[in-house]
């Protein structure tokens, strides 16, 4: 019964992250969500402990203790390893499965259709099912670790304290202070003459829709509206427009197409492209890997039409896999495979090859128009540390070997002199990117500070930055940088950043937020402007990581800023008055998401549960279910 629980759970964590209706286990009164949200600390912080405990091969569970001399004894091993092959059969069993499939769609569907459920359960189900048969609640885990009645194989809890130990033992005596980037923008600031910039677009969550049809509702009751199965729109407020819709809806090719022409009327076009993912429409209960791989490759031809000779350095997001958020390091992922030949002119011949295999890849700017000596580009994907990729219930031990294989670019990049800016589309850190990887992504940051230029990021369909900050006294040796979403999923204004990158450092210099007001398109003005230049809009004196830092200390203490960052960010689609954020509370708690860069320590900062059930289902149960590495002794 223990396998149907585990599928249980995880079946309804995945449903309630990806499926609004689902977010505040509606299905539940709300004493029983009280009930969960009280116990889900404890259960959180319990299992931790048996973490602990077990960190060299004891029973998770502690069951040396009561086991006696059954403990490790052949005898019970041998028992175990035939006891739950036999269980399995359960959940093989096609009527059990579906039937599982079927009661978590029920509830599901008491606030979204029962279609739409059943669809995203099914296409889950059957990667969460053989995953927690194979590894989680296979005979190995189960018996060794979870229960610990076999001695091996042996199951060792990676600590990430040693991981940051060993990465920092060799941190070079000039970056000791983690204040190397912050000297460089001094520099740059103390140059009289005038610097030569790049311009760099930096594009993300694009999330076309060929379905998306003007008149429908935009306000239906189900994930993704603004399309024709949910009928014409009963008010004239309510109907989808030309150019999109402030609502659950994705935009029209009309949109897209509008954003690409502007950038190619611009005066000044951009020199480069980073394209940080996301292409899919949000039907995620009704995909394929063919049509999500058609959506990308549309995105692709109009990025080659409308820019044509513009270098663009693409990276996967979570919504290109199939289903979304799911790809296995271990096979050949069947969406990059399809993907990696069209994006292969932009590619050079190593970068392809990995990229078709793992999805991420580093490649020097040396050989593009712009001719950037000594600068590459390093695309990670983020899936190794997505907490809804089920995948890492068995890739436990640094999915994809990619933090091993960032490690070993920076040490050439080290010898070689060069450097590098990260581009990838989930935010390390942040709240689907689990704490056991960010932790050491953060370790890398720190190690090679002076290599590092710059972090791109989107997922979060909000213009984003975040201090990246070191491991043991939390200074800001980076900033991250989302632009937010060409989509306007949910409710926002389609936007884009224009950076300007000093060309002889490569640091960013400014920010130019690009934006498109989509009611004012809707009445028969279709119109990108610029929204603001960062530094201007926020009177940053630049773009160093200590601004950044001050920048926080703003939010949370001068009251106008917070409100007025949380009006921006999405690209302003209501009026000013619509974003209060003038209590001490959300000023402090904008300041704590921007300030610390682990999820963890900004929870810690605004004082709320590390894993809360109640109010964050999914990415609770994931950093319980995968967030530890664990290293596999034969
Ligand atoms: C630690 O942080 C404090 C306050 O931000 C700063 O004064 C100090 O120089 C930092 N030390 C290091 C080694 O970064
Ligand atoms: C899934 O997509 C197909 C093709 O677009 C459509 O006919 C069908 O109604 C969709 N089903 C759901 C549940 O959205
Ligand atoms: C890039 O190429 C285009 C067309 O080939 C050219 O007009 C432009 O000047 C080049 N840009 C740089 C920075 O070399
Ligand atoms: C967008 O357009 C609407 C309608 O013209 C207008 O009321 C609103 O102020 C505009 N928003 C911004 C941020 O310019
Ligand atoms: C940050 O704030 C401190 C204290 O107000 C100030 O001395 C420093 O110049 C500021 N640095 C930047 C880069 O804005």
């Amino acid at each position: 019964m223990g396998k149907i629980f585990i599928l249980f759970i995880a079946l309804i964590a995945f449903s309630h992250a990806e499926l609004k209706g689902v977010q505040d286990l509606k299905f539940l009164t709300p004493l029983q969500q009280d009930y969960v949200g009280d116990i889900s600390e404890y259960v959180g912080n319990a299992i931790m402990r048996y973490r602990e405990v077990a960190k060299d091969g004891h029973s998770l569970f502690g069951f040396e203790r009561t086991l006696g001399f059954l403990w490790q004894n052949p005898l019970t091993c041998g028992v175990c390893h035939s006891t739950l092959p036999a269980l399995d059969f359960l959940i093989d069993n096609s009527i059990v499965t579906p039937g599982l499939e079927k009661i978590i769609a029920y509830f599901c569907g008491k606030s979204l259709a029962y279609e739409v459920c059943l669809g995203a359960i099914q296409e889950m189900g059957s990667i969460i099912v053989p995953e927690v048969m194979k590894f989680l609640i296979g005979p190995k885990y189960a018996c060794s670790r979870l229960v610990g009645v076999c001695k091996n194989p042996h199951f060792k809890t990676a600590d990430p304290q040693d991981y940051i130990d060993r990465v920092l033992s060799d941190k070079p005596d000039f970056i000791k202070d983690n204040d190397y980037v912050n000297a460089q923008y001094r520099k740059i600031a103390a140059d009289p003459n005038p610097r030569k910039t790049v311009k760099v677009l930096h594009l993300s969550d694009i999330h076309l829709d060929f379905e998306y049809k003007e008149g429908t509702n935009a306000h239906c009751d189900e994930p993704l509206c603004c399309r024709e199965r949910y009928g014409p729109a009963p008010t004239p407020e309510a109907a989808a427009g030309k150019y999109g819709a402030l609502a659950d809806c994705d935009i029209p090719v009309i949109t897209a197409e509008s954003a690409f022409k502007f950038l190619n009327n611009m005066d000044e076009k951009p020199d480069l492209i980073f394209w940080t993912g996301d292409s899919t429409p949000h039907d995620i209960w009704n995909q394929t890997v063919e049509r999500n791989a058609l959506y990308a490759t549309k995105i692709s031809e109009f990025l080659q039409v409308h820019l044509p000779d513009v270098p663009v350095f693409p990276t996967p997001g979570n919504h290109e896999f199939f289903p979304v958020n799911v790809m296995s390091y271990d096979e050949q992922d069947p969406f990059l495979k399809k993907i990696a030949s069209v994006w292969k002119h932009w590619l050079d011949e190593e970068s392809f090859e990995l990229f078709e295999k793992y999805g991420y890849y580093s490649m020097p700017m040396k050989g593009m128009n712009n001719s950037w000596e000594n600068v590459r580009v390093l695309s990670i994907n983020t899936e190794a540390c997505n907490g809804q990729n089920w995948y890492l219930i068995s890739q436990t031990n640094d999915p994809g070997n990619m933090l091993a294989w960032m490690e070993e670019e920076f040490k050439k990049m080290e010898k070689s002199g060069e450097k590098a800016f990260i581009i990838g589309h989930v935010q390390p850190g942040g709240g689907t990117c689990l704490n056991a990887w960010s932790e050491r992504y953060r370790a890398l940051m720190e190690r090679y500070q002076h290599l590092i230029l710059s972090n791109f990021f989107g997922h979060t369909h909000s213009e984003q930055i975040s201090l990246i900050t070191d491991t043991k006294n939390q200074s800001a040796i980076h900033v991250y940088h989302a632009p937010g979403s060409l989509t306007t999923y949910s409710s926002h204004n389609p936007q884009f950043r224009i950076l300007d990158i000093d060309y002889a450092t490569g640091y960013p210099v400014k920010a130019h937020k690009y934006f498109f007001n989509i009611t004012e398109a809707n009445l028969g003005n279709p119109e990108w402007k610029e929204q603001y230049e960062l530094t201007e809009e926020y009177e940053m004196k630049d773009f160093s990581p200590e601004s950044f830092y001050n920048l926080t200390l703003r939010f949370r203490d001068v009251p106008g800023v917070a409100s007025r960052y949380k009006w921006n960010v999405g690209g302003r689609p209501y009026p000013l008055s619509h974003y209060n954020c003038n209590s001490a509370g959300c000023m402090k708690g904008l300041y704590c998401t921007v300030r610390n860069f682990l999820n963890f320590e900004s929870k810690d900062c605004r004082g709320s549960k590390r894993y809360d059930f109640r109010n964050n289902l999914a990415d609770s149960v994931a950093e319980i279910a995968l967030n530890p590495f664990l290293e596999h002794v034969e």
